[in-house]
């Protein structure tokens, strides 16, 4: 914790006392800074729950000068209770280095409590997640490669271990046996060899997995998750009950992970990922019915960003940018020396200035993903996905990363969809070229064929780093807000303007 750092949520009208649930989840498709604003909460609260999603997510906390970027474990106050939900899938591995690694940084979690029933992510998953991947080629999601998908699928289609079965060896034996039954013909349809690469990670424990005759060696793998098991029996309980105890006397802070647009339920599936990642399913994932929360907040970035494949209709460059984002060969690095002049595109590939114009709000950003490192696809606000979030009963936002304008000459804002697909039928309309929407209707075959209609507002050209109240903003910033809250509705509570903790102004 940065002790230099006071911040007294109590200020803030909307945390009043009768306010004892807090939930903080993203209204876009992730990254818009939910570990910086979950880190604040937790000075505020006694729990700090996740409910959704694994190692799939990076949330990042600067702590002074060092950045920490955790990947399951809720951001913030080591001293609370940091609590794993039953929403969750978990990679014990992952979860081990992760406790390490925050010890490294002397980050001393003093009350971590991971939930008995939460899904467990078996070496299988990571393998068929990349296997997937691979074979859909230029269909693929883009995912995280960290088994995600399939260790939700197992446990929907009743196969699936839970964390549970990490300290139970005889069972855990049997079950993991059981699983890969239900795979083998799956590994079986593929080239040996390509399985064996993909073992050869040290996700997958550089090769102990791997078995020539069998391709995988299950003895292994229940050995080591038996020792992992062994790694966190002590973390391991019945969090639901916990929850539900605590829930109207403690002051819970439930960390999203994820965003809206990536909710297998609500989002723009099949580019999504596998949890109900939602302000309903955040809350449910730790045991709780929305309905207990006293107070939904919404983040939204300032622009927006996407990582992965999927429908980004004011993505900054189109398809190209899409592309772009996703060859693997692009990283930071390669981007600024192009930023800088020091290396050119291609003949023939020539990007255009929307394009180049991302590209560098992606280097201001520093739009990379915590988690992968890929570059994250930049667009412009998107009001329409403000306006379909805002049905989660969410009045009031978070608003982050307007720092990273500074620089625009002018900030662009979509404000209405134009459909130019064909004839379509969605529920009882049917939509016809030409079609306007003012809210996101989350269909893939709507949303890939909707063109943004934007407004543009006059850019702020200044920098606010030092800002500390809403009257030392420049007026064009305050209008900025001031259009996104009269057009949809939402009431603007929290402004983020730099990474650092304290670059935070409370409306
Ligand atoms: P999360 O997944 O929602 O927790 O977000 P990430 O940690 O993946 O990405 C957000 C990034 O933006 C991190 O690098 C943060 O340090 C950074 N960040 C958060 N708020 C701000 C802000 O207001 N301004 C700037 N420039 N960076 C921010
Ligand atoms: P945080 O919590 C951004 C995206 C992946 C991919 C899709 C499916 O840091 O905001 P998966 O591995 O989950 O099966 O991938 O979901 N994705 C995220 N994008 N932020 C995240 O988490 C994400 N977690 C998953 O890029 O498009
Ligand atoms: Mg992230």
């Amino acid at each position: 914790m940065d002790e230099n750092v006071d911040f007294n949520l109590m200020q803030l009208d909307l945390v009043s006392k009768d306010v004892k649930t807090v939930a903080i989840n993203c209204l876009q498709w992730g990254d818009t800074g939910k570990g910086k604003i979950v880190d604040l909460f937790s000075d505020w609260a006694d729990i700090v729950a996740r409910g959704t999603g694994g190692d799939n997510a990076g949330h990042t906390v600067w702590y002074g000068n060092n950045k920490y970027v955790s990947h399951l474990i809720p951001c913030g106050d080591p001293s609370k209770t940091n609590l794993m939900g039953n929403g969750m899938v978990i990679n014990p591995k992952s979860l081990t280095d992760e406790i390490g690694m925050a010890k490294v940084h002397s980050i001393n979690h003093q009350n971590l409590m991971l939930a008995l029933n939460a899904a467990l992510i078996l070496p299988f998953h990571i393998v068929q997640d990349n296997l997937s991947e691979i074979s859909a080629g230029e269909n693929k999601i883009g995912t995280t490669g960290r088994g995600i998908a399939w260790a939700y699928a197992d446990r929907i289609n009743r196969s699936g271990l839970f964390v549970n079965d990490l300290l139970n060896k005889d069972s855990l034996a049997r079950k993991i046996k059981k699983n890969y039954e239900t795979k083998k013909f799956f590994f079986n349809s593929h080239d040996s060899q390509l399985v064996r690469a993909l073992l050869d990670s040290m996700r997958l424990e550089n090769s102990l997995y791997w078995d020539e005759k069998n391709l995988f060696n299950l003895d292994a793998i229940i050995e080591k998750y038996y020792f992992y098991g062994q790694e966190l029996k002590d973390l391991i309980c019945d969090t639901d009950k916990f929850i539900r105890q605590s829930v109207g006397h403690k002051k819970i802070a439930i960390e999203g992970a994820q965003g809206l647009g990536l909710s297998n339920k609500y989002g723009t599936y099949p580019y999504v990922t596998s949890s109900d990642c939602s302000p309903y399913g955040s809350a449910e994932g730790i045991g709780l019915n929305y309905s207990q929360v006293d107070l939904s907040l919404g983040i939204i970035k300032a622009y927006v960003t996407r990582v992965g494949n999927g429908p980004f209709p004011t993505e900054l460059g189109g398809e190209f940018s899409e592309n772009w984002c996703n060859n693997s060969s692009i990283d930071r690095e390669k981007e600024l020396s192009i930023l800088k002049g020091e290396t050119k595109f291609d003949q023939g590939n020539i990007p255009s200035k929307d394009f180049m114009f991302g590209m560098k709000l992606r280097s201001i950003g520093d739009e990379y993903g915590a988690t992968t490192g890929r570059p994250r696809r930049v667009g412009w606000l998107d009001l329409p996905l403000l306006r379909y979030a805002m049905n989660f009963g969410i009045k009031d936002l978070v608003v982050t990363k307007l720092d990273v304008l500074n620089d625009c000459d002018y900030i662009r804002v979509c404000n209405a969809y134009q459909y130019s697909g064909p004839q379509y039928n969605y529920g009882n309309k049917t939509l016809i070229p030409g079609t306007i929407f003012r809210e996101t209707v989350m269909d893939y075959d709507v949303i890939k064929n909707c063109k943004p209609i934007y407004v543009d507002l006059p850019g702020w050209k200044s920098d606010i780093g030092d800002c500390k109240k809403i009257s030392d903003l420049p007026e064009n910033l305050i209008n900025y807000l001031d259009f996104i809250s009269k057009e949809t509705g939402a009431s603007i509570k929290i402004l983020s303007t730099g990474f650092r903790k304290e670059n935070i102004i409370f409306a």
